[in-house]
């Protein structure tokens, strides 16, 4: 039999990951198989195999963010052949749906997210159904393209659905962060004034107009617009700063929320969202459309990553264990073997 080695669960928990030797994959029709150049470890993949999430199958391997080189294709597949650069689309959908027809594939009734109702791409090789491969351009570099799938996506999308517009004042919460690295640097892409909330300083260096930790950035916004407030706000940390985020949204501001990283209750007053004509608005993931076009901005050089570790493959555990901790300061990725 022959074999490929991977990051496997046999139990929840992080402790119980190790990399190990796991059946090599097979395509069925319309999959290929692509063998993982880089992926980005994420809140996501902490959360599956901690088992806060449905996993399946198990005994399972993680990893929703990755992108490689194609290997081997299945019957049926047209479009790829060994050798081609691509990123993988990190949504299982249907194609057949409502929502899959309405052009919210994210959304699929039947779908779920790769890594987690699927085998990911925390392993040497991965199989995925053709229709969620990109194309990689070549000027496109692994750290960058394998930051794409869920880090980028989930920005922009939330971006686009609180229609940002060029003039408006976006902040951005957690800005050093996975999400909120590209988040900031698609609103200014689309024309926003940004600030950058973060205790670190660098989010400057991505083109953040100003930066301020949670509890100086009343003071830092009114400073850098002159007088008002947020257009738009991202908030994906919860509990602890959205108090915050609704203080820095001007009337008829718009609150987008696409994840709950440090507490998921929070207590707003009633009025203060009607008399205002603030709108909050939930968001996850991002459609394929958005992923092309975020590859063609990265292919334009028009998009960075701050990589602050990168690890081999074989250290998935390793990499979740650092994701929270204290001196993190940017991303952390997995690195395939040659
Ligand atoms: N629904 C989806 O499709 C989707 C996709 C991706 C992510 N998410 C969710 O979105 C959330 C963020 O993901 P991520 O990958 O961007 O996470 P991340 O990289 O771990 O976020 C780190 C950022 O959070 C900030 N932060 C952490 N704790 C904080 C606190 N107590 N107060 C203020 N800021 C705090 C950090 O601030 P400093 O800059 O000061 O260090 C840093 O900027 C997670 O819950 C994740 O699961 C959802
Ligand atoms: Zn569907």
């Amino acid at each position: 039999m022959v074999l490929l080695k991977a990051n496997l669960m046999k139990a929840f928990g992080v402790d119980s990951l190790s990399y190990v030797d796991f059946d090599d994959p097979r395509p069925g029709y319309g999959q290929v198989v692509v063998k993982v150049v880089e992926a980005g470890v994420n809140p996501v993949d902490y959360f599956v195999v901690s088992g806060m999430r449905r996993v399946e199958p198990m005994p399972h391997i993680p990893g929703a963010e990755f992108a490689g080189i194609v290997e081997e294709v299945g019957p049926g597949v047209k479009d790829f052949r060994p050798g081609d650069r691509v990123v993988v689309y990190p949504r299982v959908f249907c194609g057949r749906c409502d929502m899959c027809m309405g052009g919210h594939e994210h959304l699929c009734r039947f779908g779920g997210i790769v890594g987690m109702i699927t085998h990911g791409g925390f392993a040497e090789k991965a199989v995925v159904n053709e229709a969620n491969l990109f194309r990689l351009p070549d000027n496109v570099p692994w750290d960058l393209a394998a930051s794409l799938p869920v880090a980028a996506l989930t920005s922009f999308h939330a971006l686009l659905e609180a229609g940002v517009g060029p003039g408006d004042v976006v902040a951005i919460v957690g800005a050093s962060g996975n999400t909120g690295q590209f988040a900031l640097q698609l609103a200014k892409i689309m024309g926003a004034r940004v600030l950058a909330v973060s205790t670190k300083k660098w989010p400057l260096e991505l083109g953040a107009d100003a930066v301020a930790p949670v509890e100086q950035s009343y003071d830092a916004l009114i400073k850098m617009t002159g007088g008002k407030l947020a257009d738009v706000v991202i908030d994906a940390i919860g509990t602890p700063t959205l108090p915050v985020s609704m203080k820095l949204l001007d009337r008829r501001g718009r609150l987008a929320i696409f994840g709950a990283l440090r507490g998921e209750t929070v207590t707003f007053s009633v009025p203060e969202l009607y008399n205002r004509e603030v709108r909050v608005i939930g968001t996850t993931g991002g459609t394929r459309a958005e992923m092309a076009k975020l590859i063609d901005m990265a292919s334009r050089g028009l998009l960075k990553v701050k990589v602050w570790r990168k690890l081999p493959m074989s250290q998935a555990k390793d990499a979740l264990r650092l994701l929270f901790s204290r001196e993190r300061d940017g991303r952390i990725m997995l690195v395939g073997e040659e």
